[in-house]
C-alpha cells in the first residue's frame, strides 16, 4: 500500500515513536524499581535466615551435649539397674528419647534454613543482574529518546530544506521558461515587427526613387532611420535586461549606477546610491552576485514596500564587501514564508555560494534593510 507523505507525516511518526519509547522507558523503570525493592526485601530475609541458621546450630549443639549426657546417664542407670527403680529408668529413657527427637527436628530445620539461605543468595545474584540490565537498558533508551527528540527531528528539517530546494529548482526552470517566453514575445512585438516594417518601407523608398521624387525619398528614409533607431534601442533594452553587458565591460559600480538611474526614472521614485571604499573591478562571481542581490532587493522594495526612498550602499574594502539596501516602506515579517516566493531564498543561496552572510531587518511599518556581508581578499 502506498503511503501518502504529507509535511506533517514524519513529525507524526516521530512523535508516536517518542511516545512508545517513553512508555518503554517508564516500564523499564518500573521493572528496575520492582527488582530493587525485591532485592532489599530478600537482603533482610537472608539476614534473618542466616541468624536463624546460627541460632539453630547453637541450639542443636547445646542439645547434642545434653543428649550425650543423658545417654551416659541412661547407660549408667542401665548398668546399675538394681540401684534404680523401674520408673526412674523409664523416666531417664523417655527424657533422652524426647531430647533425641527434638535434636533430629532441630537438625532438619537447620537443613531447611540452610537450603533457604542458599536459595536466597542465588536469587539475590540473579536480581542484581536484572537490576544492572534494566539500568543499562534505561540509559540506552534515554540515548534513543534524545536522538529521537533532537537529532532525528533535524532529519525532518533537512527533508523540509531539501524539499524547499527542490521547489526552488523547479521554480528556476519555470522562471527560465517564463523568461524565454517574455524575450521571444518582446523580440516578436518589438524589433522583429520593426524590421518587417523597415523592409516594407525600404521597398516603398525603392519604388519612389524609381519615380525620381527625391523629397519623398528623403522623407521616407528619415522615417526608416527613426524606426532603425527605435529598434536598436529596443534590442539594447532587451539585452540589458537579460544581462547588462556593462557588468562585464565596465564592472559592478557603473552597472549598479546605471541600473538605479534607469529604475528610478522608470518608477518615478528616489533611489540613492552610495559607494564607500575604492571603486574597482572585482572577481566576476562577486560582481554577478552583488548585481543580482541588488536587483532582487530593489525589485522587492518597489514591488512590495511602496517606499518613498530607497538607499543602496556598497562598501568595497580590501578584506570584505558589504551592501545595504534600505527602504522606508511598509516592512514585513521575514520569518513568515510565502508559497511561490523564491526571491529571498535565491538571495540566500547566492550569498551562501560566496560564503557570506545575509541579514534582513524589517518591521511592519518601519521599512526594511537587507544587509550582505562577504569576506573577500583582493
Ligand atoms: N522590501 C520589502 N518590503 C516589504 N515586503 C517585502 C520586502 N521584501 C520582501 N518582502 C515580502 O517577502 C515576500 C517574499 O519575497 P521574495 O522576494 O522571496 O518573493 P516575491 O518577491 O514575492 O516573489 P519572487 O519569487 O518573484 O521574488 C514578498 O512576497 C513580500 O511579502
Ligand atoms: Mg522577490
Amino acid at each position: 500500500m502506498a503511503i501518502k507523505f504529507s509535511d506533517k507525516a514524519l513529525d507524526h511518526v516521530i512523535d508516536e515513536m517518542i511516545d512508545v519509547v517513553e512508555n518503554s522507558k517508564d516500564e523499564i523503570f518500573n521493572i528496575s524499581e520492582g527488582a530493587r525493592s525485591e532485592y532489599e526485601r530478600l537482603v533482610i530475609e537472608l539476614k534473618e535466615t542466616k541468624e536463624k541458621v546460627i541460632q539453630h546450630i547453637e541450639n542443636g549443639d547445646q542439645l547434642e551435649k545434653k543428649v550425650k549426657l543423658s545417654r551416659q546417664r541412661l547407660a549408667e542407670v542401665s548398668k546399675y539397674f538394681k540401684k534404680y527403680s523401674e520408673s526412674d529408668i523409664r523416666e531417664i529413657y523417655e527424657k533422652t528419647h524426647a531430647m533425641q527427637t527434638k535434636l533430629a527436628m532441630l537438625r532438619h530445620e537447620e537443613k531447611v534454613l540452610r537450603d533457604k539461605r542458599d536459595d536466597l543468595e542465588r536469587r539475590l545474584i540473579s536480581l542484581a543482574g536484572t537490576i544492572d540490565r534494566a539500568e543499562g537498558l534505561a540509559s540506552k533508551i534515554s540515548v534513543i529518546l534524545n536522538y529521537l527528540q533532537d537529532d532525528f527531528k533535524r532529519v525532518n528539517e533537512m527533508i523540509e530544506d531539501a524539499k524547499e530546494k527542490q521547489e526552488f529548482g523547479l521554480k528556476i526552470i519555470e522562471a527560465q521558461e517564463e523568461e524565454r517566453r517574455k524575450i521571444s514575445r518582446e523580440i516578436h512585438d518589438g524589433p522583429a515587427q520593426m524590421l518587417a516594417n523597415i523592409l516594407l518601407r525600404s521597398e516603398i523608398v525603392e519604388k519612389i526613387s524609381r519615380n525620381g521624387d527625391l523629397d519623398k525619398v528623403i522623407n521616407e528614409l528619415k522615417s526608416v532611420k527613426t524606426m532603425i533607431r527605435t529598434s536598436l534601442y529596443e534590442v539594447r533594452r532587451i539585452i540589458y535586461d537579460l544581462r547588462p553587458m556593462a557588468l562585464d565591460d565596465l564592472g559592478l559600480v557603473p552597472t549598479i549606477r546605471k541600473y538605479i538611474a534607469t529604475t528610478a526614472d522608470y518608477h518615478k521614485m528616489e533611489i540613492k546610491f552610495i559607494i564607500i571604499g575604492k571603486e574597482k573591478r572585482l572577481p566576476q562571481k562577486y560582481e554577478i552576485a552583488f548585481f543580482r542581490l541588488m536587483q532582487e532587493s530593489l525589485q522587492n522594495a518597489i514591488k512590495h514596500a511602496r517606499p518613498t526612498l530607497i538607499q543602496v550602499k556598497l562598501e568595497i574594502q580590501s578584506n570584505y564587501l558589504t551592501m545595504l539596501i534600505k527602504d522606508n516602506g511598509q516592512g514585513f515579517d521575514p520569518e513568515t514564508k510565502k508559497d511561490n516566493s523564491f526571491g529571498l531564498m535565491g538571495m540566500r543561496e547566492r550569498v551562501e555560494m560566496i560564503e557570506g552572510k545575509l541579514m534582513i531587518d524589517s518591521k511592519i511599518g518601519k521599512g526594511t534593510t537587507v544587509s550582505i556581508h562577504v569576506p573577500y581578499s583582493c
